[in-house]
């Protein structure tokens, strides 16, 4: 079974906690996708949600499938978002961003009563870092905000390059909302908690990808089965 398809295990096993008159919070990202796709079929036969993306992409693609979409201005409150994650701990602390679409993703997540993170187990480590921690900053000021960056980081006990995240084409990355990706390479990150803290209060840092206390449960796919970690319900 190769890595996609475990992912799309990880989703039919989320799909099971979806009820009917749900109000749910679409994931972005290749994990998400299967979600999202999986929910169209069910929508398509019938069945009742009412949805929030977390992305323009995840907006497309659910629309393009008939799902029934909303916004978190029209319907603030949600009782479960499905989304993926570059790396979760134990502890079902996250990096997430690889997407770029984590200011949105944490926002949606925050409004959620529960989150469920789907991945396959390759995504599973005992200490964050060894994914490039993604850092969205507003474009003004850059090189100010990196330097910023760079000392909340040592403030933190860590180290590490920062990278301007670019397309594929060389051009800069701009995400959804208008800002910049700096991704933070660290290699291991001993203290999130701390990590998070301090870059929450620089200026120009608008969210970075350490999700910490939004995840209420992890299914996870593997070779060998279903790993689940946490709530799953
Ligand atoms: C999007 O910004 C990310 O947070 C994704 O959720 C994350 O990168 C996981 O993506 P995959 O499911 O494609 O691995």
């Amino acid at each position: 079974m190769n890595a996609d398809d475990l992912k799309k295990q990880a989703a039919a096993r989320a799909l099971e906690l979806v009820q009917p008159g749900m109000r749910l919070g679409l994931g972005t990202g290749s994990t998400a996708k299967h979600f999202v796709d999986l929910l169209g079929v069910k929508v398509a036969a019938g069945f009742d949600v009412l949805c929030v993306s977390t992305s323009e992409a995840t907006q497309a693609q659910a629309v393009s499938l008939g799902i029934p979409m909303s916004t978190l201005d029209e319907t603030p409150e949600l009782d479960l978002t499905v989304d993926g994650a570059d790396e979760v701990d134990p502890q079902l602390r996250l990096i997430k961003g690889g997407g770029a679409a984590l200011l949105r993703e944490k926002i949606v997540a925050a409004a959620s009563a529960r989150m469920i993170v789907i991945a396959d187990d390759g995504k599973l480590v005992q200490t964050l870092g060894r994914f490039p921690l993604p850092i969205e900053v507003v474009p003004f000021g850059l090189e100010a905000t990196r330097r910023a960056v760079a000392a909340a980081v040592a403030a933190s006990g860590g180290s590490g390059e920062l990278t301007l995240r670019r397309k594929p084409d060389g051009t800069t990355l701009v995400t959804d909302g208008g800002h910049y990706i700096l991704d933070a390479h660290l290699g291991t990150i001993e203290h999130p908690e701390l990590l998070a803290q301090a870059l929450n209060i620089v200026p120009g840092v608008v969210e970075h990808g350490l999700f910490i206390g939004l995840a209420t449960g992890a299914i996870l796919a593997g070779a060998g089965g279903l790993r689940l970690i946490g709530r799953i319900e």
